[in-house]
């Protein structure tokens, strides 16, 4: 009986999709023995934004929170997503720190890190799947993730030929990663045909949202074409922006005669369970109308749904809504500009922000962001094609090439945790604390104060008391 197994994502796409990863701890223990049994492929439960809302927002301990997780739900692979070089942010760190941060993550409870770089340039990612099977054992799994894009250089082609880096890099699965959730049907057919044929033998495995309502399609064709894993989120935290519905696709399945090895009383439970907490940031106003409804515009225009709505923020606040056509026009020609990165952040908005930028101007590239400069100058890896030469120019000066900025920064100096260290003094008690200031310095200095102050006034409670 053929089989596709299921990627349960409400811990951290869906929450993040939904409702901007503020969901606490808290709010989903009492539920996790339950999931355990559950029967998914995994349980996306770690990385992406959820660090640095746990920190910044839930005065949460990220590495507290995943050993917990672990803790009662021994029986499941637990899966983060990890931005490569950039770990969890959008600066390269050195490889001496993404090395010390796989190993945490692991160590910390781990199974499958889904590891990506947001150009698809797999340098970026290297270092990180070294780590990974230095620090893992039998069961962890690295997967190479693609950054899913629609462009003239995006061709089958081109996705197969990563595919097969992926392999030779040493990765155990590949998972197509289509953030925008712009991935049509066919789409979907023609890709999944094509890399099953290059390289059969290895997992694949699709990620994609629901925002334009091409999910459920999409990953129909794809279960048609040979995919092996799908991600989905329990029903009632599905669908709008986030994954399609873990039931609907189970129901669905079973009747195909397709084996989901999902327990269908455990995965109603889990959505009866969600349901309240999900009412309760509807209620809150956390969770609004506009993230749970289908937005077919990003099909339209070529563009993410988060894109656009950036550009009309944009425009609005300067008054220049009348520019809305003009600079969707002027997105093409920016982006064949700088070789056709994928529509990912922070790469969106650069794009976005330029073409905006250009049409106000009444000339292109009159005025050039930082970031985009910096793009020009090596610093977020090499474009997936030639950038225009005449820009270069401009930026670099005659003759300017652009450095490699990942080879140069990449060096093991152990500099980072020694500078944490001394920042955080008796703060840090453990590695995690370090490299959690090592990511964000700032919102960590102020949980790890606020947690001695927290101790520090418990103290004072029990003297009193005794
Ligand atoms: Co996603």
């Amino acid at each position: 009986m053929k089989k596709v197994q299921i990627t349960e994502t409400v811990l951290r796409d869906a929450n993040q999709s939904l409702m901007a990863t503020r969901l606490p701890y808290a709010d989903f223990e009492e539920i996790l023995p339950e999931m355990d049994k559950a029967g998914y492929y995994s349980v996306e439960c770690w990385g992406g934004a959820t660090f640095d809302s746990c920190l910044r927002y839930l005065g949460e301990d990220p590495w507290e929170r995943l050993r917990n997780i672990r803790r009662l739900m021994p029986n499941t692979k637990l899966q983060m997503l990890l931005r490569g070089q950039n770990l969890l942010g959008y600066k390269h760190y050195h490889d001496d720190v993404v090395e010390k941060f796989v190993e945490l993550s692991i160590k910390n409870g781990i199974d499958i890190l889904r590891i990506f770089d947001a150009l698809n340039d797999f340098r970026n990612i290297k270092t990180a799947l070294e780590a990974t099977k230095k620090y893992g054992g039998k069961n962890t799994v690295a997967s190479g993730c693609i950054s899913y894009t629609q462009s003239p250089v995006h061709t089958v082609e081109k996705y197969v030929e990563m595919c097969k880096e992926l392999k030779t890099m040493g990765f155990d699965t590949i998972c197509l990663k289509d953030m925008a959730g712009t991935m049509s049907p066919y789409e979907a057919e023609h890709l999944i045909k094509g890399i099953k044929d290059a390289v059969g033998d290895m997992p694949l495995i699709l990620h994609t949202h629901c925002t334009t309502g091409m999910a459920y399609m999409t990953v129909t064709k794809a279960i048609e074409s040979g995919i092996d894993v799908i991600d989905c989120a329990t029903s009632c935290f599905s669908n709008g922006t986030s994954q399609p519905a873990t039931e609907t696709m189970f129901y669905a399945l079973q009747q195909y005669g397709i084996k989901t090895g999902l327990n269908e009383d455990v995965i109603n439970k889990v959505n009866d369970f969600f349901k309240p907490v999900k009412q309760k940031y509807v209620d809150s106003g956390r969770i609004n109308a506009k993230s749970m409804a289908t937005d077919a515009q990003a099909l339209v225009y070529k563009v993410p749904g988060g894109m656009l709505s950036n550009m009309i923020a944009n425009l609005t606040d300067m008054k220049a809504m009348d520019k809305f056509e003009a600079a969707l026009a002027e997105i093409p020609a920016v982006r064949k500009d700088l070789g056709y990165p994928p529509l990912v952040t922070p790469l969106s908005q650069m794009v976005g922000n330029q073409a905006v930028t250009n049409v106000l101007l009444g000339q292109r590239y009159k005025q050039v962001s930082k970031e985009v400069k910096n793009y020009f100058k090596g610093e977020y890896g090499i474009a997936p094609a030639p950038v225009s030469k005449e820009l270069e120019t401009q930026i670099l000066g005659e003759g300017g090439k652009p450095v490699d900025c990942r080879i140069e920064d990449a060096k093991r100096t152990g500099e980072d945790f020694k500078k944490a260290k001394e920042a955080l003094g008796d703060l840090a008690r453990s590695e995690e604390d370090i490299m959690s200031y090592i990511c964000y310095p700032d919102q960590t200095m102020k949980f790890l104060t606020d947690r001695k102050a927290k101790e520090e006034n418990i103290c004072k409670y029990s003297i009193v008391e005794a």
